[in-house]
């Protein structure tokens, strides 16, 4: 049935996705009516069931969404840092109950004390984060900066790439590849390998794919970038795009990001309004997501963009055999394609000699409000985790027994282990972390572990996109089993062991698959804390 659907889909997804036609249904009340839907599946042929299948699966567009007004971030960040109680009876008093919702994250890690009022996000020190200065700090510890400078205006971005246009697909390629750049959006795939595949697919219509759903609680660097150097990403999607041959970019922006949809809208307009730019055909898509972690999963994302449930696809076949619509498609990640260009003016060594062998480049780091030097830190991949958390961070503003790396899916680091790690993939995969898109959040030490281990099975049972059995059920009985234990009802430890192994071996995707690697980082980490809560031993890593 997906199939009829992306084709009905791919139809009309020239002036309107579905999936964009769907926000539109839902923009002024939060959730599209059924006679919306009805109307929209007269329209595209598309049944109302599938469509009503697709809007009900998004925060922002399921029926309890309707008339919402304010959202109270839950995200790691604003949990750790207490306080979100407070948030809720401020915003009690401006909005009855059934107006206040939750949202995770807003990306306001480094603050905390965050809420979401319509299309404004605020956190409890600054205000609105429209007004300028209210974004997270950026410094950068590197010998140079892939990242920082001026931000570069669109048409010094386009003058560049449309240099080196007519070699784009040979000398570009080699570049790539002796950059040795990896995605930045957690696995650390080659870039080069995907643009290849890409490149060389048979001629037609390819697309490129800009994933800025930014879901991990925790980071927030792909929202700096998009909303400081929104050019430089669409320079990057650019030059890959003409490179191998496609004529469309599509730019999905998470929606709890409003102003970095904001700032991305702006600079498309910029590169359009330059008639150089307009003569190469390429079209931008900026399209705004909806309140769904999964879509940050790229097979995820190109079924929301084309308008079906945002469920994870099997693989084979991979995005760069058939993506978006069938077609061959580049999907990487903000940061990924924001380096694109600091390559090509660079060149690929320049890139190589700023990190390790392995992890070259420099990496964004998100440090959250538990240091004394939060924001984003550019820092040279293969730094000591020490100097990233006591040196350019500063150290921690409270007592810390642990860090979490990578979002809900990445390592929880105790304290004492921050001294064996540097910041590159093999280091944290060699001692059993994952450096993931490096947001590192503090975990205080009166934080009873627990309490966060609830709230990672809580985030993912919410999360799970529910396409495989050992997640959609595991994730939820996992929640309830910890939900429950007390010291007098504990937890059977051989049937927890037994739930973390299925979820590890039979899901589908890496967030049924993934979570098992910080509940065992904690279980056998601060086997201590939790003795009260597991009957036998649980969690053997
Ligand atoms: C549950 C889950 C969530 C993900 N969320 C994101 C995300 O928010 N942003 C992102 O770029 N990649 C995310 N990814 C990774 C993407 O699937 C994909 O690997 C990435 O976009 C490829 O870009 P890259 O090669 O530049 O890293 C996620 C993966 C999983 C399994
Ligand atoms: S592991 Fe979870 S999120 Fe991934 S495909 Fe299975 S149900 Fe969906």
């Amino acid at each position: 049935m997906s199939q009829n659907i992306r084709a009905l889909s791919a139809r009309r997804c020239r002036d309107q996705t579905l999936f964009e036609a769907l926000l539109e249904a839902g923009r002024v009340t939060g959730a599209p009516s059924h006679s919306q839907l009805r109307a929209l599946s007269e329209e595209s042929l598309v049944s109302p069931a599938a469509l009503l299948g697709a809007a009900s699966f998004y925060d922002f567009l399921a029926e309890d969404n309707r008339n919402k007004r304010a959202y109270v971030c839950n995200g790691t960040a604003c949990l750790l840092a207490g306080g979100q109680e407070k948030v809720r009876a401020r915003l009690a008093a401006q909005f009855p109950d059934e107006q206040i919702g939750e949202a995770a994250c807003l990306g306001h890690c480094y603050r905390g004390g965050a809420y979401r009022i319509g299309d404004r996000c605020f956190d409890t020190v600054v205000g609105p984060d429209s007004e300028r200065g209210a974004g997270p700090a950026f410094h950068c510890h590197a010998a140079h900066s892939v990242f920082g400078g001026d931000g570069d205006e669109a048409e010094v971005l386009y003058r560049r790439i449309s240099e080196t246009a007519s070699q784009l697909p040979v000398s570009f390629s080699d570049e790539l590849s002796i950059s040795g750049l990896r995605g930045r959006g957690g696995a650390g795939f080659p870039f080069s390998g995907k643009f290849d595949a890409c490149r060389s697919a048979p001629v037609g219509r390819k697309y490129v794919v800009c994933n800025g759903d930014e879901g991990d609680p925790g980071a927030f660097s792909d929202r700096w970038l998009l909303e400081e150097r929104p050019q430089r990403v669409l320079a990057g999607m650019l030059a890959a795009g003409l490179a191998m041959g496609s004529d469309t970019g599509f730019l999905y922006v998470r929606a709890e990001y409003p102003l970095a949809q904001k700032r991305v809208a702006e600079a498309i307009e910029a590169f359009e309004q330059m008639p150089a730019f307009a003569q190469t055909g390429f079209r931008f898509r900026l399209i705004p997501g909806a309140g769904a972690y999964i879509c940050g999963e790229e097979t995820a994302l190109l079924n929301s963009i084309e308008g079906l449930r945002p469920e994870v696809r099997t693989r084979p076949p991979y995005p760069a055999q058939a993506g978006l619509f069938g077609r061959p498609t580049l999907v990487s990640n903000v940061e990924t394609f924001a380096a694109l260009p600091w390559i090509l003016d660079h060149g690929g060594a320049a890139f190589a000699a700023l990190g390790t062998e392995a992890s070259t480049g420099t990496k964004l780091v998100s440090l959250d409000q538990g240091f004394n030097n939060p924001g984003v830190h550019e820092v040279a991949m293969g730094t000591a985790l020490e100097r990233v958390i006591y040196g350019y961070g500063g150290g921690f503003r409270t007592a810390m027994k642990a860090v979490q790396v990578g979002g809900p899916l990445g390592g929880v680091v105790p304290v004492e282990k921050i001294a064996a790690l540097s910041l590159d993939f093999e280091s944290f995969a060699g001692e059993g972390f994952l450096l993931g898109h490096a947001g590192i959040v503090g975990i205080p030490q009166d934080f009873p572990m627990i309490g966060f281990l609830r709230h990672l099975f809580t985030f993912t049972a919410d999360e799970s996109c529910g396409k495989c059995l050992p997640c959609r059920l595991g994730t939820e009985k996992g929640r309830r089993m910890l939900m429950e234990a007390t010291p007098g009802s504990p937890v059977d430890g051989a049937a927890f062991d037994d739930l973390l192994e299925t979820l590890e071996l039979g899901s589908l995707c890496g967030l049924g698959g993934g979570l098992p690697l910080p509940v065992r980082n904690i279980l056998s980490r601060f086997r201590h804390e939790l003795t009260d809560y597991f009957r036998s031993e649980a969690g053997h890593e």
